[in-house]
């Protein structure tokens, strides 16, 4: 991590401390350097009327509003799905109006809770197609939705709202496994033929392009798919929302980090004992959320792609702040602080 690039984020945070949001910093070797923003999962969820859970307005307005307090300005901010918690029109529409105070060109990715109760329709006619891809900078950006699911799962509940409140189950018991699909992979064949292999490439995807935990759908079926296509990139990153709380991986190539939410956090010690013999390991524990503090373990993200591999900066407005920043000697992400030990305590600012 680059001395400088650090200092620049912490004076621009610190005027902005008690807001939270996701930014991103990007510095691809000899490219020029960029930042942008990365705020995720702000499930904006509709009590009835005009009435929205105050809670999760509440973190998206600090984000936004951190965003736009940024100096240098991120050059774009990209939103990683799960706007709406329901699908709502209301929903999308009430988040699309705290979005729209963004000073800065926004990119929209879709989220299995925009998806399910219409099948996207209503999203895709406020912000476009889900999957793209553009070029910043020197880095090469794709968005890809992940959070498809196999047709026969969709075509087996009575109503589209008793489909989308099954997949938005916390636990997702009666989930199906989400997937990106062969389309999207023979796009993507297409998208990155003109591309040379020392192209860095950071890929967004909402669901972990992992097999990470089958029960909470933190798992895509087809990532081995996605693996091959990108394999003859030099440096591959994956930035994925979803999981509501700090994950980093190495597979292959390709670096994998999450972001956290602007909602709510995501189980913690306590749920992960009760489940102890059904999930994964953490390599990183987290601590237990606060129920005195809304805002606690949620938070945004300052990402710095330096020779186009990703630091992680977690701006975590309730906890200490972390870094997850990639360690060449090891060639794969590292907690630079919390790696070998479980989290103490934090303190609440
Ligand atoms: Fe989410
Ligand atoms: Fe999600």
């Amino acid at each position: 991590m680059k001395r400088r690039a650090f200092l620049q984020g912490s004076l621009a945070l610190g005027a902005a401390a008690i807001l939270p949001l996701n930014i991103v910093e990007v510095e691809a070797g000899e490219h020029e350097r960029f930042t942008f923003a990365f705020i995720s999962d702000a499930h904006i969820q509709q009590i009835k009327g005009n009435r929205f859970v105050e809670s999760w307005d509440k973190g998206l307005q600090m984000a936004v509003a951190q965003c736009n307090l940024m100096d240098p300005k991120p050059d774009f901010v990209l939103f990683g799905g799960d706007l709406a918690q329901l699908g709502k029109k209301a929903e999308l529409d009430h988040g699309a109006e705290i979005l729209s105070a963004l000073r800065a060109p926004v990119k929209m990715m879709m989220g299995e809770h925009d998806y399910y109760l219409d099948l996207g329709e209503e999203w895709q006619k406020m912000f476009g197609e889900p999957t793209y891809s553009f070029d910043h900078k020197g880095v090469h950006f794709v968005v890809l939705n992940s959070i498809l699911v196999d047709e026969r799962w969709i075509n087996k509940w009575k109503t589209p709202m008793e489909r989308m409140q099954t997949m938005a189950g916390l636990d997702d018991p009666n989930g199906s496994p989400f997937m990106v699909g062969k389309k999207q992979l023979e796009w993507l064949k297409r998208d990155l033929a003109k591309y040379p292999d020392d192209t860095p490439l950071v890929v967004f995807s909402h669901s972990p392009l992992q097999k990470i935990y089958k029960g909470w759908n933190f798992w895509t079926e087809d990532c081995e798919d996605f693996y091959q296509i990108v394999k003859r990139f030099k440096k591959v990153n994956v930035i994925y929302g979803h999981v509501h709380q700090i994950q980093y991986n190495k597979i292959g190539n390709i670096a994998f980090n999450s972001v956290m939410a602007t909602a709510w956090p995501w189980p913690y010690p306590d749920s992960y004992k009760k489940a102890e013999r059904y999930v994964p390991k953490m390599t990183v524990k987290m601590n237990r959320a606060d129920p005195f503090f809304e805002r606690d373990a949620t938070g945004w993200q300052f990402v710095n792609v330096h020779s186009g591999r990703v630091d992680m900066h977690y701006i975590l407005p309730n906890n200490e702040n972390r870094i997850v920043a990639y360690d060449f000697r090891k060639n794969r992400p590292q907690d630079l602080k919390f790696q070998e030990c479980q989290i103490p305590p934090q303190k609440h600012y």
